[in-house]
């Protein structure tokens, strides 16, 4: 049968993926990787835009391979793989880089304001052409849906642009493909500073809730978190940016609505309703952790996966590939 084929990846940031990684992508990776052809990557070659220790990034791109299938993204069906695994992305990239315009990269929003903060001469090309390799990623598999979080529809909408362009100029090789933003109702911010969305690249970590975090730290840090003196558990973004922020994580955790749950916790005060969360939590995220450690502590088996859908990516990109290359004189 004919599943649509979708394509996402996450960068190897950071040891541990965090509860917004976990409920704004990874959730809905699970939800949807048994209704499409679905590709997930461990974006190795885009953290590296960005200066890396070498031994960290190795260590940091398994562990985040592994927290994929530990929360449930299964290698069998769903093609689970490392990008530099898969030299046909470096490839294609430099085709399409060519006919990138110098501007039109520029311009890119996530360029500018990471070239702002560091200055010309800390910026790399590569953080230039950065958005090109992300089209690359999607063309070379012919995704026809990729989600992606809302800072990062400007990269695909440069995606399609691109698709367009080289369809035109070398007759019709890609396929167009279509974002799936993220839902407002899956972002999740720091639990210490709920203005700000909860990020691995945040100075305190403090309100970061890590998904191999222990299950005591998990449950003090959300014990812990800003709320505010009104002791009404009611969803208000504008107003009770904390609370809203727990009520939003409770939900997606418990299947409740957040009616059910401010009916729930009506009268009761926040610290009932913190402790009701932090055993949601730790309940989800606990057997994502143990999981986890077992596969990392698997190497062999681990690598032995990974290698197997290195192989099963290769083989599509690899076709694709050699369409572009004959199109364009190769
Ligand atoms: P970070 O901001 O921690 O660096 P990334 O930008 O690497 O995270 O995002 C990886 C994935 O996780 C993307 O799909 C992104 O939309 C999602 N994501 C990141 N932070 C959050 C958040 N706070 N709430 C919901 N989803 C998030
Ligand atoms: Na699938």
């Amino acid at each position: 049968t004919f599943l649509p084929r979708l394509y996402s990846g996450m960068q190897p940031s950071a040891d541990s993926l965090h509860a917004g990684n976990y409920i704004g992508a990874i959730l809905q990776w699970k939800k949807l990787q048994s209704s499409h052809d679905a590709l997930f990557s461990v974006v190795d070659m885009h953290a590296i835009t960005v200066p890396q220790d070498p031994t960290e990034l190795r260590e940091k791109t398994r562990r985040t391979a592994a927290q994929y299938i530990a929360a449930g993204i299964d290698p069998a069906s769903s093609t689970l793989y490392v990008q530099s695994h898969v030299p046909a992305h470096a490839e294609l990239a430099w085709v399409l880089n060519t006919i990138t315009g110098f501007g039109e990269a520029g311009r890119m929003t996530q360029f500018k304001d990471k070239s702002q903060k560091q200055g010309a001469d800390a910026t790399s090309v590569g953080l230039l052409a950065y958005p090109v390799l992300m089209a690359a990623d999607i063309l070379l598999y012919k995704a026809d849906v990729v989600p992606v979080g809302d800072d990062q529809k400007q990269h695909v909408e440069l995606t399609r642009d691109l698709a367009m362009r080289f369809n035109s100029r070398f007759g019709d090789t890609f396929v167009l493909p279509r974002p799936v933003i993220q839902k407002e109702t899956a972002r999740i911010y720091d639990l210490q500073s709920p203005g700000s969305k909860m990020s691995k690249s945040t100075d305190s970590t403090a309100g970061v809730v890590w998904l191999l975090d222990e299950p005591g730290v998990t449950a003090k840090k959300i014990m812990r978190a800003v709320t505010d003196n009104d002791g009404v558990v009611r969803f208000d973004r504008e107003s009770k940016p904390g609370v809203s922020n727990l009520l939003t994580i409770f939900s997606v955790l418990s299947g409740r609505s957040i009616e059910t749950l401010e009916n729930e916790y009506a009268g009761r005060g926040y610290g009932d309703f913190k402790k009701d969360l932090a055993t949601v939590v730790v309940d989800e995220f606990e057997p994502v952790r143990a999981r986890t450690l077992e596969l990392l502590d698997d190497p062999a088996e681990l690598d032995r996966l990974l290698a197997i859908n290195a192989d099963r990516a290769s083989e599509i990109a690899e076709q694709t590939l050699a369409t572009v290359y004959e199109r364009i004189g190769f």
